[in-house]
């Protein structure tokens, strides 16, 4: 995926983020920032949380909204991620983006010590922490985003009913839904094989599967409709929910402090958190990408690998090559079982 700087449609958009004191999160909050949308974003770290608003350039004079916001928030804390939100909502009226970007890596390896035995493995409960930040956090935060970005106040509405009406074309087709999106950040270390940090690789193939469940969902014509109490206004505009993950390769900050020299020292190719900004901002503003793969196709349920700011949707090259990796009678049955499903009336991923 090329990088672009041609992201004048996030201006005045709604984002919300996870994660925006540090790192990736950090640099996808200013990227945003500069592209003029604005920011409403939560973290743990009070201070540079603070330090980042106070460190990007005011609102412009014309306007009376804040660009960036930060809310002292704890993702693995429901409450808080719903406050985040209703945060966003009052302060602007509606919600465009949502990018779940906050994370702990922690080793963790002691979870499965090979020198446990019968007692020690009593005595203390192991820490599952990283699963509620990475995981839980990732689902709560999805659970709340896919509501909020529905979610249309009522003058909103009819102004949004008013516009499509006068917004069809001389042949009276329809102009296109609203497009929003919710980002979620996986990992490629689970491709990787090591066994250095189980509860972040679990935590993370979770979230690529938290991907994986909702894009059926959001295919189907429930993203077609808002969620609010005069839901049924006459000719209102529909809004298409896109939702993706970015796996990101290793990436310099401090979530891999020391990492970054020994890989770089390796010869494998590092990314900086600019690139993954740049990754999440194209999800977010260009319902159809072209990934270094060479294929344009609409940018939902994909789960980009990005190496050395370079992103590939893996989900792509795994539908392509289905039969290589999973035998031609293991995708027999595979295809075989979405058109049975999508028979009984479930929502189905159509690859
Ligand atoms: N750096 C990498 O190599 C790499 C690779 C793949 C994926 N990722 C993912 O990218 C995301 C961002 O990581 P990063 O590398 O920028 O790390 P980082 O440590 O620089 O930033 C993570 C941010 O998340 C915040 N955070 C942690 N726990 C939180 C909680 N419970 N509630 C709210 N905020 C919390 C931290 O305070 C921090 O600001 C993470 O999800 C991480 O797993 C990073």
């Amino acid at each position: 995926m090329s990088i672009s700087t041609d992201f004048a449609n996030l201006k005045d958009k709604v984002v919300v983020l996870t994660g925006g004191a540090s790192g990736i999160g950090a640099s996808t909050v200013r990227l945003f920032s500069i592209h003029g949308a604005h920011v409403v974003f939560g973290d743990l770290a009070l201070e540079a949380g603070s330090a980042l608003v106070a460190s990007l350039s005011p609102a412009s004079p014309e306007s009376t909204l804040p660009k960036v916001t930060f809310v002292p928030t704890d993702t693995a804390i429901y409450a808080d991620v719903v406050r985040l939100f209703k945060t966003a909502l009052a302060l602007h009226g509606h919600v465009d983006h949502a990018v779940a970007c906050a994370g702990v890596l922690t080793p963790g390896a002691d979870f499965f010590a090979l020198d446990q035995n019968v007692e020690s493995v009593e005595l203390k409960e192991p820490d599952t922490s990283t699963l509620d930040v990475n995981l839980k956090g990732s689902m709560y935060f999805a659970r709340v985003a896919l509501v909020y970005l529905r979610h249309v106040p009522a003058q909103d509405s009819l102004e949004a009913a008013k516009e499509q009406r006068d917004s069809k074309d001389e042949r009276g087709i329809e102009r296109e839904k609203l497009d929003k999106s919710l980002t979620l950040i996986a990992s490629d270390m689970p491709f990787i094989g090591v066994a250095q940090a189980p509860l972040y690789q679990i935590s993370k193939m979770g979230v690529l599967e938290l991907m994986r469940v909702l894009r059926p969902l959001f295919q189907s014509p429930l993203s077609g409709h808002f969620l609010s109490p005069d839901e049924e206004v006459e000719g209102r505009q529909k809004v298409q929910i896109r939702v993706n993950a970015v796996c990101p390769s290793a990436t310099v900050t401090p979530m891999i402090g020391g990492l970054s020299e020994a890989w770089q020292a390796a010869g494998l190719h590092i990314n900086t958190p600019e690139m993954i900004g740049q990754v999440i901002l194209r999800l977010a503003a260009f319902s159809e990408i072209a990934t270094d793969g060479g294929i344009k196709k609409k940018a939902y349920g994909m789960a980009l690998d990005v190496v050395g700011g370079e992103a590939w949707d893996i989900e792509e090259g795994l539908e392509r090559s289905m039969g290589t990796w999973l035998g031609e009678r293991g995708k027999e049955t595979v295809l075989g079982a979405r058109r049975l499903f999508k028979g009984m009336g479930e929502a189905v991923w159509d690859g």
